[in-house]
């Protein structure tokens, strides 16, 4: 049984982590996107509302889990029997930071990690833009699955 660990923010879920997500659940027997929870960093959305939007948008992949935790990622993937972690690269501004990571975590726990080619449709999208688009009323409906527009429009 192997086990795929997607983390991140997901503050919110774009379309971008949705295909990533989706292939990764083709690689391996079960995937667990987990949303990181960060004391010292308020998000736009409750971790909460995170798992409840990547919940919707992911329940056509099966064999997924939507999570949370707090603490070192390393710490939580001994706890759930995790054999990988994969991220998504969008672009060589990705690299640094997340090989940075990678090295870390493998120090720290022997745990690999793989890098998934983000799709070319995707590689400008991010957590980040989208807020921004949508708090000036900006159209994000091709970014971001429907159920995260509407939330979007909420906030
Ligand atoms: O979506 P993000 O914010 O780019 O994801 C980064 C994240 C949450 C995966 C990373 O910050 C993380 O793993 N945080 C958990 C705490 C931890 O283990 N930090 C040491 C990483 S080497």
């Amino acid at each position: 049984m192997t086990v795929a660990l997607c983390p991140g923010s997901f503050d919110p879920v774009t379309n971008g982590h949705v295909d990533v997500i989706e292939r990764v659940a083709r690689l391996f027997d079960e995937v667990i996107a987990a949303v990181v929870i960060n004391p010292s960093k308020a998000g736009t959305f409750e971790v909460s509302e995170r798992e409840d939007m990547l919940h919707t948008a992911l329940q056509h992949v099966p064999h997924v889990k939507i999570e949370s935790f707090t603490g070192l990622l390393v710490d939580y993937a001994a706890s759930r029997g995790v054999s990988v972690i994969v991220k998504g690269l969008r672009a060589v501004s990705d690299f640094d930071y997340e090989l940075q990571m990678a090295q870390m975590n493998q120090k720290l726990t022997s745990i690999d990690t793989l890098f998934l080619a983000t799709s070319p449709a995707y590689s400008f999208l991010s957590s980040s833009l989208v807020r921004d688009v949508a708090r000036f009323g900006g159209d994000v409906s091709a970014l971001v699955p429907p159920n995260v527009v509407e939330r979007l429009r909420e906030k």
